[in-house]
């Protein structure tokens, strides 16, 4: 039998290249479709090398509502996972328009040729930033949703739309999966996060750091009401963020349904103690200062994933060990293969 084609927008992406490499595990082909404004040809060879065949890849915009419906004649696809979008917090404060137009036109423009073409299973990239600030750990599906930034209500207003279309037809299947702070890499260290410029987030921050890119980390505020005074996160093995993927889209092709699921540990690390376990795994030295709280950053914020082990029989295994030592194996290799 031939292996189910899945389109996968955004599929060259940190988190999509990785879902790629889980989808042919589990017997699926991957159809990557991407514009890579935020990812590398190259990274193409990559997963063809980790999933023995290469992935079927259109580069194209996910706005080009005739490039998808060329892809849907082409191309006989069941189901949809939806990584493509625009990912920066702070970028989106500045850039509000380019973010409603990439993540919430986009994604109106794909639903569109989907409905067109009676695709019905769906995976939604969102995220932990739907909750906002008020948020209480650990965060449940229910808890209050607040976004206090661009990206964060794009996502929310995306998770509605969805919500409005499953109404409009309820033999669709419908996944709406909010991550956490994925971070690590494949273990092969082929693929992995490559951000541009100066790193955002806390662990490609490290990993710079660690590899003499950077002289030392800022840790954005010491005076939280957590374990050490600095900020907590729940941090998620990006292979056990993949493996979500696949056990979502299981969940698709057994039935019909809309589903809004937290993709996390269900555990807190924070900033020092991401840093000592990454020092510990790797025996790197990460010297670093304490600064100003960055505006906008919560105290604590993890999940409750139980909802996703209930609905899925999916729940993540690898430790902060295996994340942080994933994450410097990948460093260590990025410059020489991208
Ligand atoms: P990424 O930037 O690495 O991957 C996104 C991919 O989409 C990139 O390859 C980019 O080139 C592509 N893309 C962007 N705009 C496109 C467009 N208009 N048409 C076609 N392709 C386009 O990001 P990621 O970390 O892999 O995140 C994937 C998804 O998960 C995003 O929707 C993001 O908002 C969401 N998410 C990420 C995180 C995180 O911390 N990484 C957390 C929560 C949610
Ligand atoms: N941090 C530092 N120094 C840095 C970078 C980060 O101390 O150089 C701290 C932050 O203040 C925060 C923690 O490390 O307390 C984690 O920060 P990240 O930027 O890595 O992650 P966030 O939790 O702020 O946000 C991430 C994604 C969002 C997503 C959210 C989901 O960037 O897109 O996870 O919870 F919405």
């Amino acid at each position: 039998m031939n292996p189910k084609i899945i389109l996968v927008t955004g599929g060259a992406g940190y988190i999509g290249s990785h879902t790629c490499v889980a989808l042919a595990q589990a017997g699926y082909r991957p159809l990557i479709l991407d514009n890579f404004s935020n990812s590398k040809t190259s990274v193409i060879d990559r997963l063809a090398t980790l999933m023995g065949d290469p992935p079927l890849c259109v580069e194209g915009d996910i706005r080009d509502a005739a490039l998808i419906k060329k892809i849907f004649h082409d191309y006989c696809c069941e189901s949809v996972i939806h990584f493509a979008g625009l990912k920066a917090v702070g970028e989106s404060v500045k850039q509000p328009l380019q973010y409603y137009d990439v993540n919430v036109a986009g994604s109106l423009t794909l639903f569109a040729v989907m409905k067109d073409f009676g695709i019905k299973h769906l995976i939604f990239s969102s995220s932990a930033a739907v909750y906002g600030e008020e948020k209480e750990p650990p965060l449940h599906e229910e808890s209050l949703l607040h976004p206090v930034n661009p990206y964060g209500r794009s996502k929310l207003m995306v998770e509605e739309i969805l919500e409005d279309l499953y109404h409009m037809d309820s033999h669709s299947s419908i996944v709406r999966l909010r991550y956490f702070n994925p971070i690590g890499a494949h273990p092969s260290g082929l693929i992995g996060e490559t951000p541009s410029g100066v790193p955002n987030n806390l662990m490609p921050y490290i990993t710079q750091v660690a590899v003499g890119i950077r002289k030392k980390l800022s840790i954005f505020g010491n005076d939280y009401p957590t374990v050490d005074g600095t900020a907590v996160r729940d941090y998620i093995h990006v292979m056990d963020l993949a493996e979500g993927h696949v056990a979502a889209l299981q969940k698709t092709e057994r039935s019909s349904g809309l589903s809004t699921l937290n993709l996390g540990t269900g555990r807190g690390s924070s900033v020092l103690e991401l840093v000592e376990a990454f020092e510990a795994a790797t025996g790197k030295n990460i010297p670093y200062e304490i600064v100003a709280r960055r505006a906008g950053d919560v105290a604590a914020c993890w999940a409750d994933p139980s909802a996703a082990q209930k609905q899925l029989g999916w729940g993540a295994t690898r430790d902060l060990r295996t994340m942080c030592a994933d994450s410097w194996n990948w460093q260590l290799r990025a410059s020489f293969i991208i």
